[in-house]
């Protein structure tokens, strides 16, 4: 019925896993397009949490297509893992589809990645050192391995090489292509099955007029163009990435929505004008459980920044928003919303040009009534009190765009749908 890409407005960890799992109810495929096993998308169902790096977020539904797509880079021993450990829970992946071209993370990848980040001391990117970076690099320079490559061991062994002789150049990484040949060979026997050209499968999926939710990874201020760049990621996170990283065009995609929290948060490094350098930085990452789901890290908290929304909905075309974890910020007698950055003593309602400008951006901001803690025992919006209301109304405003659903807990069924439209959408 239709195409829907779902990105992250901010700079990652939004909830975009259990917005998807909630969507994907009425979905009939789930695709990732971007981002490898960096991304941790976390649903909690039924109290029981579950972590997702590379299969979709559509996995706990039944019967819905999970599509790996060509533009994710993908270490074949954390997708075994995942197949492994979910099928240890009683779940069946039995509907997974991996793009022969994706291209795949070695191990030598990962040491090259660390090796970076050393070298790189205190102007390091903070990556979640899971190899996406340098496996980007050799795709972009033709010389990528590729999921189908792993079912031919005369291409692998020929690939490896010319990968491996490469970065031996420049590094130190002590592995040799005998060291992985067979075991990678094996991975390839491993995931043979779900190899297949997934840009035929989800044109058919098209021309059937079923409905295919694009799920982003990481999000639109982490995208290798259009994010706080070089403190990015290293694939599009943003909207376009839905088609290259899948093969479907432009004007087969109906609706393109981003999730955001009501506040915002960051892993790694880089410029984030409106972080919380206080003790309500600290609740708010306590209360929020603010730690990276990939590598435990503490996320760094901040006001909700309406510079970064309105970036995020002309990058990305957002037709709405879903705003996510509003409850953290319940009991806080003030709350803060920065409406532009006061850059130089020019307020400036944009991103500043140059990396280097970052560091002195300052937020301007509006303040606002807080609300209670208990304030969401009310199910519907219009019984929701006035503070909150105001809030949600504001983020409307400044970013131009309607908020569609609220998410207020991580429960599988606690999504909130604030237009009657967007409620089709679940039900
Ligand atoms: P990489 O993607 O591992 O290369 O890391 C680059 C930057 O993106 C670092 O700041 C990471 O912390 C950040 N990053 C990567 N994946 C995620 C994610 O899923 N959520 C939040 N931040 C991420």
């Amino acid at each position: 019925m239709s195409s829907i890409i779902v990105v992250g407005a901010q700079w990652g960890d939004e909830g975009k896993g259990r917005i998807i799992d909630a969507l994907a109810k009425k979905a009939d495929a789930v695709v990732r397009f971007q981002g490898g096993s960096n991304a941790g998308h976390t649903v909690v169902v039924n109290g029981e949490k579950f972590v997702f790096h590379l299969i979709p977020s559509g996995v706990l539904r039944r019967g819905k297509k999970c599509i790996i797509g060509n533009g994710v880079v993908v270490d074949p021993r954390e997708l075994l893992s995942e197949i492994e450990s979910l099928n240890l829970r009683g779940i069946k992946v039995d509907s997974l589809y991996l793009s022969s071209n994706a291209h795949v993370i070695m191990p030598y990848h990962r040491k090259i990645e660390e090796i970076e980040e050393e070298q790189r001391g205190k102007n390091r990117i903070g990556t979640t050192r899971k190899g996406v970076g340098p496996a980007y690099v050799d795709k972009a320079a033709r010389r990528g391995i590729r999921a189908v490559d792993l079912l031919d061991k005369e291409i692998l062994n020929s690939k490896l090489r010319m990968s491996l002789q490469f970065w031996k150049n420049s590094f130190e990484l002590g592995f040799s292509v005998e060291d992985i040949l067979e075991e990678y060979l094996e991975y390839g026997r491993r995931l043979e099955k779900f190899i297949v050209d997934t840009s035929l499968i989800i044109h058919e999926l098209v021309k059937e007029d079923r409905t295919i939710l694009f799920e982003g990874a990481q999000g639109s201020l982490l995208d290798v163009d259009h994010g706080t760049y070089p403190f990015v990621t290293s694939s599009n996170a943003t909207a376009g990435g839905a088609c290259t990283g899948t093969g479907v065009g432009p004007t087969q995609i109906d609706q393109v929505l981003g999730v955001a929290k009501a506040y915002i948060t960051r892993v790694g490094e880089g410029p984030f004008p409106t972080e919380i350098h206080n003790e309500v930085g600290e609740l708010i990452q306590k209360r929020g459980q603010e730690y990276g789901a990939t590598t435990g890290r503490a996320r760094r908290c901040g006001w909700f920044d309406g510079v970064g929304l309105r970036y995020a909905v002309r990058v990305n075309g957002l037709d709405g928003l879903i705003l996510t974890k509003l409850d953290i910020l319940g009991g806080l007698s003030r709350i803060k919303i920065c409406t532009a950055y006061r850059y130089r003593g020019k307020v400036i309602q944009d991103f500043p040009l140059e990396a280097s400008h970052w560091q002195e951006c300052e937020p301007v901001y509006e303040e606002m009534e807080g609300w209670d803690d208990d304030a969401f025992e009310a199910k519907r919006i219009e019984d929701f009190p006035r503070p909150i209301q105001k809030y949600l109304n504001r983020i409307e405003e400044i970013g131009g765009v309607p908020i569609l659903f609220l998410s207020v807990s991580a429960e599988r069924d606690n999504l909130l749908a604030l237009r009657q439209d967007s409620a089709t959408l679940l039900a």
